[in-house]
């Protein structure tokens, strides 16, 4: 276990993004909340300090339900983290999106449940949300390839089934743009550690409201994600070069004046 800020940057995806580091050491990082994903690898990238933690485990043992969201974000944090980007496979729900495009959410709706979403166990710490996701990161993202887009609302399933057609009707007709099942609450605890946070969302299926077919399968996901993943490499690469200084940042000035009731590492 330890305690040096080692990096400042991290990346929060899955295991195919373990090659993306240069000269990746794996620290064993312990927290209050229980054990992380897995170890945290840092190296660097593009000249800046990175850490990366595969989210659903080193060989993807991990549902999206039995992660231990809140481990993650304090063992990055510990770290010394400030700026998070979380690369994640996401279906499509209405035909502005297709297969393959890469999305960078503006707004999130939880429909998950059951999972442990704060670090607030007493008192009034209130985190304001209305906008989940850091500005700065969403924009050095948007800025490192063209065909970024910026905006949408993804809806955080708890899955770790796919959704009826019905379900899946009723989220595109809500207006929402994207589902997912690992979103939340990601975005919620990085704020709450003063973090900033930005989804990078690839669009894998179009997932089940399409009338026809047979609704989205894993496979489908997999391979699309599989296919995108050098893609993403670079884009995430090209992001954390752009990224600015997190001081000042939103994310974490709305707890100036505020009492946690818990301790950031
Ligand atoms: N992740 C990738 N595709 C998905 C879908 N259709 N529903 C929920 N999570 C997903």
């Amino acid at each position: 276990m330890t305690h040096e800020p080692a990096a400042e940057v991290a990346v929060i995806g899955g295991t195919g993004f373990y090659s993306f580091l240069e000269d990746p050491v794996e620290h064993v990082v312990g927290t209050p909340y229980g054990a992380p994903s897995a170890p945290v690898s840092v190296g660097t990238v593009a000249g800046r300090r990175a850490a990366f933690l595969p989210r659903h485990g080193p060989h993807h043992e991990l549902p999206p339900h039995r992660i231990n969201y809140r481990a993650n974000l304090w063992a990055l944090r510990s770290l010394g983290v400030r700026q998070v980007l979380a690369p994640c496979a996401v279906g499509g729900l209405r035909d502005d999106v297709a297969p393959g495009d890469v999305v960078v959410p503006d707004q999130l709706v939880d429909r998950t449940w059951g999972r442990a979403q704060s670090y607030v166990e007493t008192g009034a710490v209130h985190v304001p949300f209305a906008d989940p996701y850091c500005p700065r990161v969403s924009a050095a993202v948007v800025a490192a390839d063209e065909r970024v887009r910026h905006g949408g609302t993804m809806v955080v399933v708890e899955g770790p089934r796919f959704s009826t057609r019905a379900e899946s009707r009723h989220y595109a007709a809500q207006g929402w743009t994207l589902i997912n099942m690992t979103g939340h609450p990601e975005a919620v605890l990085a704020r709450e550690l003063g973090q900033c946070y930005a989804a990078i969302a690839l669009v894998t299926d179009m997932d089940a409201g399409a009338e026809s077919g047979a609704g989205v399968g894993q496979e489908e996901v997999f391979a699309r994600f599989a296919a995108n993943l050098d893609r993403l490499r670079g884009l995430l690469a090209t992001a954390i070069g752009n990224l600015g200084d997190p001081d000042g940042c939103t994310c974490s000035t709305w707890a100036d004046g505020i009492e946690l009731t818990y301790e950031v590492p």
